[in-house]
């Protein structure tokens, strides 16, 4: 059936990952993006002339990849606090608690001004499709109309996103749960996730009630976990009824195929089993990691265990809105583990390709829709010129940034170069 049309023609090098390989690179190929910015056709060359007869396109719709050009898929950032954009980089000396207690909740009452939330949001979700993120997993703040504003901005750039109103009842906020789930029926590529902060800021009784509304609305789930050792600590006397941070969600029923939970870095291998029991992926970000000491997490162990996982910034205890950047950090962190463990197996660079784009499809359960060049599939692709600014620089994504992604498209609509620029 070909009653789609056709929006986009790309020829060249594709670059993605399969369910059998971590980066599959796919040369002298076409691929069709059908007006409904789905994935119409990927096929080599030789056939050119008979997709075009099929979808109706012609030789100067076609456009031509460069030498030193490739399309790869959008990468997913899978935990990324937009409220912590305004200070990323600034506030890296205190551990977790400390930490959010100083810098991260007094900034984070300050979106109770729309104004500030607008100038802010605008910001971070601009500067994260630039940098390749065509969908991210955002946490916002407390304020419904500012996390809403967050959804409706995401919608106006194109970004993919999951918009969570942060749920907190302890330890600093007001009661309050009103339900960002108006997102669902706004934004064909926007959606609310239930985000309870982490366990130390969720009463018993709010943790039940978001497990309820999540669970009865088939909605996204998001929070943190065993992140670092004295906030472990903390959750055992919080909660001296559960056998570990990871049951204190499954009690709550927290835990689904549609949840994702950063960090990670001292859940037990009994904890992993019960994450890949009930389908909940991890988000590894290791920048926020190393940059608050929170820990290493053992991303192979994780893989090993058959859970979800992804990676993310975790601005602003991660310093870099960058993806490109979450990758090399995944490197570092699994080559420090080596170090420690020369039996340790360390991560590819083709392994963390996969994490960043299919990997975080899967974590945030899209991967239906995204992660890589499969037709049905949405057109969410970045443009990559490993020679720009100029000259051979020979810089792949492992060490380029955000010069080398010269167009960024998300369900087939281009989104960078921005309109106005
Ligand atoms: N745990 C609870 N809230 C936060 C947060 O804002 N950032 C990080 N890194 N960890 C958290
Ligand atoms: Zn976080």
């Amino acid at each position: 059936d070909t009653t789609a049309r056709i929006a986009h023609v790309f020829r060249g090098t594709f670059v993605h990952s399969t369910s059998g390989a971590a980066v599959e690179i796919l040369q002298n190929c076409v691929l069709g993006v059908d007006d409904q910015g789905k994935i119409a056709f990927i096929e080599n060359d030789r056939d050119e002339e008979s997709l075009s007869k099929l979808w109706g396109f012609g030789a100067s719709d076609i456009k031509q990849l460069g030498q030193h050009e490739f399309l790869m898929p959008g990468m997913v950032d899978t935990h990324i606090h937009a409220s912590q954009y305004s200070y990323t980089g600034t506030a890296l000396d205190l551990p977790l608690l400390e930490w959010l207690n100083t810098y991260t909740f007094p900034v984070e009452a300050k979106y109770k001004d729309l104004e500030f939330a607008n100038n802010v949001y605008t910001k971070v979700v601009r500067r994260t499709l630039k940098n390749g993120t065509t969908t991210a997993c955002y946490f916002a703040t407390i304020h419904t109309d500012a996390s809403l504003l967050l959804g409706e901005l995401a919608d106006k750039f194109g970004q993919r996103a999951l918009v969570g109103k942060v749920c907190m009842d302890c330890n600093s906020a007001v009661p309050q749960y009103k339900e960002s789930s108006i997102l669902e029926d706004c934004y064909p590529k926007v959606k609310p996730v239930v985000t309870p902060r982490f366990a130390p800021s969720c009463s018993s009784s709010l943790l039940s009630e978001l497990g309820e509304i999540a669970n009865n609305n088939k909605l996204h789930i998001q929070s943190h976990i065993s992140e670092n050792k004295g906030e472990v600590e903390l959750v055992k006397t919080l909660f001296p009824g559960c056998k570990s941070y990871t049951d204190v969600y499954l009690k709550h029923k927290l835990l689904t195929d549609r949840t994702v939970m950063a960090h990670g870095c001292h859940l037990t291998d009994e904890e992993l089993e019960i994450f890949h029991e009930t389908g909940s992926a991890i988000s590894h970000c290791p920048n926020s990691n190393i940059s608050i000491c929170s820990g290493m997490l053992n991303v192979r162990n994780v893989l090993n265990h058959k859970v979800k996982l992804g990676l993310g910034t975790d601005v602003a205890a991660g310093y870099s809105p960058s993806m490109l950047d979450a990758m090399r950090r995944t490197l570092d962190t699994s080559k420090a583990l080596t170090i420690q463990d020369p039996q340790h197996k360390t991560l590819s660079f083709e392994e963390v390709f996969r994490l960043a784009t299919l990997g975080g499809s899967e974590a945030l359960s899209l991967d239906d829709q995204i992660g890589n060049f499969v037709v049905g599939k949405d057109f969410d692709a970045l443009r990559v010129n490993v020679c720009v600014p100029e000259g051979p620089i020979d810089l792949f994504p492992g060490e380029g940034d955000d010069r080398n992604i010269t167009e960024v498209y998300v369900a087939g609509r281009q989104v960078v170069p921005f309109p106005d620029t």
